[in-house]
This record gives C-alpha cells, sequence and structure tokens, in this order.
C-alpha cells in the first residue's frame, strides 16, 4: 500500500475516535503483532498516545524491552486478521505468517509496519512510570504514515465481547481547531 508522510500535528485525529489498532513489536528478532483497543490521545505534537497492554500478553515484555512499537490501524475488511491476532499469543503462533499480514521494514523503530494498514505510527516508549501498576504505557509518536487519498476509513471499533462499530461518515462542524 503506498503511503504518504502524515504530518505529525494530525496524528490526534486518527486515534481520537478509538479506533481498534494492530500494535506491532520486534523482540529478540522476532517480529509480532497484537490486536489493541485500549488507548487514549495524550498530547497533539509530538503526539503521545496512552495505551494498556496487558503483563499477560507477550508483547508486554517486548514492549518493555525494545521500548519501541508500532500501532497500526486496519479497515474493516482486515477485520479477521484482527480477531486472529486478539486471539491467539506471540507465545506460540507466527501472526504473520497465520493471518497473511505483510510486515514491512519501519524508519525508526525495529517493530515493522503492517503494509494492509491505512496508517502506521512508529512509536517509542516515552513513560513507564504507570507500568507497573496498570500495564499502562505512554508512547510517543515518531513518524506516522498514511495512504494518501483514503476519505472515508472505515475504521474498526471496538464495543466489547467480540462486537464491533465500523466508521461511516465525515460530518464537518464549527471547530476552533483547524
Ligand atoms: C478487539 C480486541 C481488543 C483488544 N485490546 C487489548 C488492549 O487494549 N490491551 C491488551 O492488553 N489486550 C487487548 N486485547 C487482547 C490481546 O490482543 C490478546 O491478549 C493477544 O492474544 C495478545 O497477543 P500477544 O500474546 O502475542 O502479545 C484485545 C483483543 C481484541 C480482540
Amino acid at each position: 500500500m503506498n503511503k504518504r508522510a502524515l504530518p505529525l500535528a494530525k496524528v490526534y485525529g486518527l486515534l481520537e475516535t478509538g479506533p481498534v489498532v494492530l500494535l506491532t513489536t520486534t523482540h529478540k528478532g522476532k517480529p509480532n503483532v497484537m490486536t489493541m483497543s485500549w488507548h487514549t490521545m495524550m498530547e497533539f505534537e509530538p503526539p503521545l498516545v496512552g495505551c494498556v497492554v496487558s503483563r499477560n500478553d507477550y508483547s508486554f515484555e517486548a514492549l518493555r524491552k525494545t521500548r519501541q512499537c508500532v500501532l497500526n490501524i486496519p479497515t474493516a475488511d482486515l477485520a479477521a486478521q484482527v480477531v486472529t491476532c486478539g486471539n491467539t499469543t506471540g507465545r506460540d503462533v507466527d501472526k504473520f505468517e497465520a493471518t497473511g499480514l505483510t510486515p514491512v521494514p519501519a524508519t525508526f523503530v525495529a517493530a515493522p509496519l503492517i503494509a494492509e494498514c491505512f496508517a502506521n505510527l512508529e512509536c517509542r516508549v516515552a513513560d513507564t512510570r504507570l507500568t507497573n501498576r496498570y500495564d499502562f504505557f505512554v508512547l510517543e509518536v515518531l513518524k506516522a504514515w498514511i495512504a494518501p487519498g483514503l476519505k472515508n476509513p472505515r475504521t474498526l471499533h471496538h464495543r466489547g465481547y467480540g462486537a464491533f462499530m465500523i466508521a461511516g461518515d465525515t460530518i464537518r462542524l464549527p471547530s476552533r481547531m483547524r
């Protein structure tokens, strides 16, 4: 999928609506991907994203040790892969092989971009002060990629227990932000 650079100040608009994301890591040379919906924007620029990655997940140790990841944002056509990545563990499954998702080298981090996702955010771990207590990591987006020309990305929004909403139309309302 062809991408152009997305200005970092616009990254919040990708995440504020809470799309389900695919978090990739590479630990000890092994790439992995997990599904994540517990995330929140914390700052415009540089973009800061808070997220909960459970200590039970294989990705937790990878994130804590390498302090790097990519947040890949899928659209609804990837729903089956999203569910697989959220219901299997990298401890015993190569999820890229299992799902057919394509890992692509990132610019600033060892974790791969997922080619099929319309946006990819390369991140470093900026703060772990709440990690021991809440499994909460603060990520700083170092580089953002977006597929040009996609007007209304049909992102997935988790409603719990396997139910998802799919984003639809965009409406424009007055805003003091541009
Ligand atoms: C829709 C969905 C959203 C999820 N959100 C999160 C999340 O925000 N944080 C988390 O720790 N696990 C979340 N999970 C569960 C992990 O994706 C799951 O435990 C996965 O198996 C972890 O993979 P890993 O062991 O390879 O790291 C979610 C699962 C699904 C299906």
